[in-house]
């Protein structure tokens, strides 16, 4: 395990997870599972820069720790974790906010998307980009898996690390690169392709999550909105919403998009969605269950958070050491 290289990464706690997040998120993190030394957590401190009901919030830490594990992140061979668990994000988060020029964080376009929609707006989700590069430098992570969305959060982690090394020097942070995926890194909402399917989005029709029904899974592929041709071809600039189509029937598929084409030569884009909504249902299947049976039982699923805690602890609490030894602070004994 010393020699792996460290993965980390990391979903916030809010909706329910979508094939968005499993395309062009997890589906990386499971096939990494095997060869890295992998630590993937629920970001529930994250899901805090909106207002959440409590009993909901608690209730969907545990939902989305099991939809992890249904779509089979193994907890015997990775680090699955719960973030609050781990007060060491919320110390160095800190320690790094009081590194962060205000400029940095000002020209955050999630920032700038989120605060345009939301009325009370918290200084949380304002230094939401600090805790994330908390989150990754806590493990020492050589890559970090992400979707497109959250490149310039990386990039803000990897200034952060500069900014470390001029005022303390080197050794004590790792540099991570982002690892995005070729296809998928960015999958469009369904009724409006100019924008990322997004799980907290307020119309639902706009995303598929891994646990919606399959009754559900149909009609909104069904009524996914497409152009007004009806020749099956991949034009990201023409045919945005069938170009994001293709993209997940791809992924999904394991087929190249061209294949795909080919095999829908002279036929209508019903009969691509009719397919693509099967394979949707049918990929999702095995998860649903998993899901169900895991949800079942909190217990276990406590246990699992609790092993999993433990295992992250010891990382975390190694850099923080080195962490208080840089910035002046003493450890306590
Ligand atoms: P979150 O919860 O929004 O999304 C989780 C992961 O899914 C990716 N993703 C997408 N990929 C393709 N198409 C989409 N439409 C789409 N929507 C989301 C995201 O890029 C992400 O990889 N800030 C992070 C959570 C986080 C984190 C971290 C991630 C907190 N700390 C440390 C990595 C490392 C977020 O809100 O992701």
């Amino acid at each position: 395990m010393a020699d792996k290289k460290v993965i980390l990464s990391g979903s916030t706690v809010t909706g329910d997870l979508t094939i968005g997040n499993y395309i062009g998120a997890m589906n990386n993190w499971k096939k990494m599972q095997e060869e890295y030394n992998c630590h993937y957590f629920i970001a529930d401190l994250h899901a805090l820069t909106v207002a959440q009901d409590p009993k909901a919030l608690r209730e969907r830490c545990f939902s989305f720790f099991a939809q992890y594990l249904a779509l089979g992140l193994d907890p015997e061979n990775n680090t699955i974790f719960v973030q609050s668990h781990i007060h060491e994000h919320a110390e160095l988060a800190w320690i790094l906010t009081c590194l962060t020029p205000m400029g940095n964080l000002n020209r955050m376009t999630q920032f700038k998307d989120k605060s345009s929609n939301t009325k009370n707006i918290n200084a949380g989700l304002f230094t939401y980009p600090v805790l994330m590069a908390a989150d990754i430098l806590l493990y020492q992570a050589d890559v970090v898996p992400v979707g497109e969305d959250q490149r310039q959060h990386m990039e803000l982690c990897r200034d952060l690390v500069v900014f470390w090394e001029n005022r303390y020097g080197e050794g004590t942070l790792k540099m991570p690169e982002a690892y995005i995926g070729k296809a998928g890194a960015r999958v469009m909402s369904l009724q409006d392709p100019s924008k990322k399917m997004s799980k907290s989005d307020e119309n639902e029709k706009n995303f598929v999550s891994i646990i919606d029904t399959p009754k559900k899974i149909q009609k909104k592929i069904k009524s996914a909105q497409t152009d007004s041709d009806t020749v099956v071809s991949f034009d990201q600039e023409k045919k945005p919403g069938l170009a994001n189509l293709l993209t997940i029937y791809s992924v999904l598929s394991e087929k190249s998009i061209d294949d795909i084409v080919k095999d829908y030569e002279g036929k209508m884009y019903g009969h691509l969605k009719v397919d693509l909504a099967d394979l949707v249902v049918e990929t999702l299947k095995p998860v649903q269950e998993k899901y169900d049976d895991l949800m079942k039982n909190k217990d276990y699923l406590e246990q699992l958070m609790a092993k999993g805690a433990s295992k992250a602890r010891v990382r975390a609490a190694d850099t923080l050491k080195k962490v208080y030894e840089d910035t002046g602070l003493i450890f306590r004994a």
